[in-house]
């Protein structure tokens, strides 16, 4: 068997024995080593990066029983007893939308793109009722995490018997080489779990991540202008309420794991991960929950053999939990060339809204909003 430095190269090895563990290159390869350790520098020189939030999800930790991906399934499972409610309001919204989707799509025969498929529980509670509704014919699961990438495109090949391409990789970015969507049919976008609202509105409140904008061209160019979005919001706008959700026992076990996975990835057994934990807070001009997190003693973290100190009471900021109202995310949407064709609710705060690119084929618009106003009003929600 090839020991890592024979896999990665002899130009490589100094740099591996210098600065992070062989084995953590290893575990996720290192081009994704590297995109942590860049994410973590941003973080660790300027004090907010909110593209560190989805290395939570990373499934790479010697301890298999316990890493972020195990994690994040603990709270899709054991949530709502916590006080997480969203997913139990989602899973029963997107249950009642079936009837809708099955009179708006299957004629089109779409290719359905579930971006950010997420957990076992989400692909069962959501993307296989919405995909089998929307009689798609093919499908890609594009999710960062290997894991919830390739475990959506099993489950959902094998329930529905359709043709599904796992697509690992970063959905605010081009997509990976090689890898095409097909480009004469229609795309239906399924965005669940509130992983819209991981962006900005506004491009200078956002730090280091892609805004809405940014993220809705990005999708708009991936898919030739062919794509309808399904995706969900929680339009709570009680903070109080807002804020319990990411307070729950499981969320924050969650965040603090960063830490852990931060010493592994960085090989520096002097820094101490229960140093700093997860601090949500309100930011009170955009209600956006912010997810911070504290220095709560003097430590350190080395990397590449430079040291960042970080003081008691420092914050660092790693994500951020949008509280979109339909109406701003429609404007922002319609800015940059999307059109709101449907908002359907459920009895308290979760929305599910359609979205369609405004360079859509002019037949396959027509078709969809024709049937739209067919619909009978109870379908409409
Ligand atoms: C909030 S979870 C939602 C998961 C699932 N859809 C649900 O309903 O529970 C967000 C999902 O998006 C993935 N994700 C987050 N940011 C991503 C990015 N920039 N590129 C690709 N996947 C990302 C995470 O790995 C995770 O599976």
């Amino acid at each position: 068997m090839q020991t890592a430095f024979e896999k990665f190269g002899e130009d490589k090895r100094h740099h591996i024995i210098n600065n992070f563990t062989a084995a953590a290159i290893e575990a996720c390869g290192p081009a994704y080593h590297q995109e942590f350790i860049r994410d973590l520098l941003i973080l660790l020189k300027t004090k907010k990066n909110w593209s560190m939030a989805r290395h939570c999800y990373a499934p790479y930790y010697p301890d298999k029983t316990r890493n972020g991906s195990i994690l994040w399934e603990e709270i899709m499972l054991h949530g709502d007893s916590s006080g997480y409610y969203i997913p139990k309001e989602e899973s029963s919204l997107v249950f009642r939308c079936r009837e809708l989707l099955s009179h708006l799509f299957p004629t089109l025969e779409p290719h359905g793109l579930m971006i950010g498929p997420g957990s076992a529980w989400a692909r069962l509670a959501k993307e296989i009722p919405a995909l089998r509704s929307m009689g798609v014919v093919n499908a890609s699961a594009w999710d960062l995490n290997p894991k919830f990438a390739d475990g959506a495109a099993e489950d959902i090949g094998r329930e529905l018997q359709i043709p599904v391409q796992a697509i690992v990789g970063d959905f605010t970015k081009p997509l990976p080489d090689k890898i095409r969507l097909p480009e004469t049919r229609p795309i239906v976008a399924t965005m669940f779990g509130s992983t819209i609202t991981q962006f900005s509105l506004l491009d200078q409140k956002n730090g280091n991540s892609p805004s809405l904008c940014g993220f809705l061209n990005n999708l708009h160019n991936v898919t030739y202008g062919n794509s309808f979005i399904l995706a969900t919001i929680d339009s709570n706008l009680d903070t109080e309420r807002s804020l319990d959700c990411y307070r729950g026992r499981h969320f924050r076990t969650w965040q603090n794991w960063l830490w852990d996975f931060t010493a592994y990835m960085t090989g520096d057994n002097r820094f101490n991960p229960r140093s700093i934990e997860y601090f949500p807070k309100v930011d009170p001009e955009t209600r956006a929950v912010i997810h911070s997190h504290i220095v709560m003693e003097n430590t350190r973290i080395r990397i590449n053999n430079e040291c960042f100190r970080l003081k008691k009471g420092d914050l660092l900021e790693i994500g951020i939990s949008q509280k979109y109202t339909p109406e701003e995310i429609k404007a922002a949407a319609s800015h940059c060339d999307w059109e709101e064709i449907a908002v359907l609710r459920d009895n308290g705060s979760v929305r599910l809204l359609l979205y369609m690119d405004k360079h859509m084929s002019k037949e396959w618009a027509t078709r969809v909003k024709s049937a739209l106003k067919r619909a009978p009003a109870n379908m409409l929600g």
